[in-house]
């Protein structure tokens, strides 16, 4: 993959409410998924897609994040005396991926508000923004293809969906047009979580973004909005409708496999479905899971 020079922004500065008392100390990007914090797969799936330059926004609970991307040589040094390469590798790996930096949000005025943290960092190029309550899987490379069209549309790309009219009401939804590529559309309006009635389509957004920088300057004066949060969503309404220089946005709808680790039973079903596919857990796994299924 060629070095890219699209910085990534991960947003992990939210109160993870949904899995308190797992995120009182700890937040949620760092719950482990198989044997991975969340985290770690969106970093990886970053650098697949040639990114190196990685700006994590971080809340009160900064320290394990920081702590994971570190070296740590006591523990590599046990490893490299008991001549365990495999683990070594594996506590290597997570220091080693990318450039990684911090900064912290303040206080968690929402999605819109973290990502307005990175203007510092991002400066006057388009970036990526990846959230770690979606992992997506490694065989089905969507962040390559949102850079491509970014590349080729010099516009704002968005990750589209999608997902059950009953599940809708959780998900900032979009208005699309045609474009004449199957997988990819016209976003002509956004709305952040509408009722099942109220929805513009079934396309809803997942947590992948290629935003262009004007996005900062609409962030600055977007109003909290759902929940009293600023919202993301919002801001990218605006580039949406406008449809100006500024590109507009482009949504490729993804159509491979993505686990959801935002909430307690979807978090679960990503831990069974990552495990039972993996080459060294699997085999031991899926006879288990059968007979377990079959009690039920
Ligand atoms: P969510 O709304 O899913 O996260 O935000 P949350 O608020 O942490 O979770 P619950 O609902 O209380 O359980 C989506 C993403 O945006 C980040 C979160 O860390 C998550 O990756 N976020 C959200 C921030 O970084 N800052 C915020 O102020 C809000």
């Amino acid at each position: 993959m060629p070095e890219n020079r699209i910085k990534a922004v991960i947003p992990a500065a939210g109160l993870g409410t949904r899995f308190l008392p797992a995120t009182k100390a700890m937040p949620k990007e760092m719950l482990p998924v198989v044997d991975k914090p969340a985290i770690q797969y969106v970093v990886e799936e970053a650098t697949d897609a040639g990114i190196r330059d990685v700006l994590i926004i971080i809340g009160r609970n900064k320290n394990n994040l920081s702590n994971h991307f570190d070296s740590v040589p006591e523990l590599e040094e046990k490893l490299r005396a008991k001549g365990d390469a495999d683990k070594l590798a594996r506590v290597q790996k997570s220091s080693d991926l990318a450039d990684i930096h911090f900064v912290r949000q303040g206080e968690p005025k929402g999605l819109g508000h973290a990502v307005l943290r990175a203007r510092a960092h991002v400066g006057d190029s388009p970036f990526a923004v990846m959230l770690g309550d979606d992992l997506i899987d490694e065989r089905d490379p969507l962040l390559t293809k949102m850079i491509d069209e970014h590349e080729s549309r010099q516009a704002t790309v968005i990750a589209l969906m999608e997902v059950d009219p009953d599940h809708i009401h959780m998900y900032g939804v979009a208005t699309v047009e045609p474009t004449g590529d199957d997988d990819v559309v016209k976003v002509t309006g956004l709305v952040e979580k509408p009722s099942k009635e109220d929805a513009p389509s079934n396309l809803a957004i997942i947590g992948r973004y290629v935003l262009s920088p004007d996005v900062f300057e609409i962030l600055e004066r977007t109003e909290p909005g759902k929940g009293g949060e600023i919202q993301l969503t919002d801001a990218l309404e605006e580039l949406a409708a406008a449809d100006d220089a500024r590109g507009g946005v482009y949504g490729v709808v993804f159509r491979g496999r993505r686990y959801d680790t935002g909430d307690r039973v979807d978090y679960i079903k990503a831990i069974v479905q990552l495990a039972s596919d993996r080459d060294d857990l699997g085999a031991e796994l899926r006879p288990w899971l059968k007979d377990f299924a079959a009690d039920l």
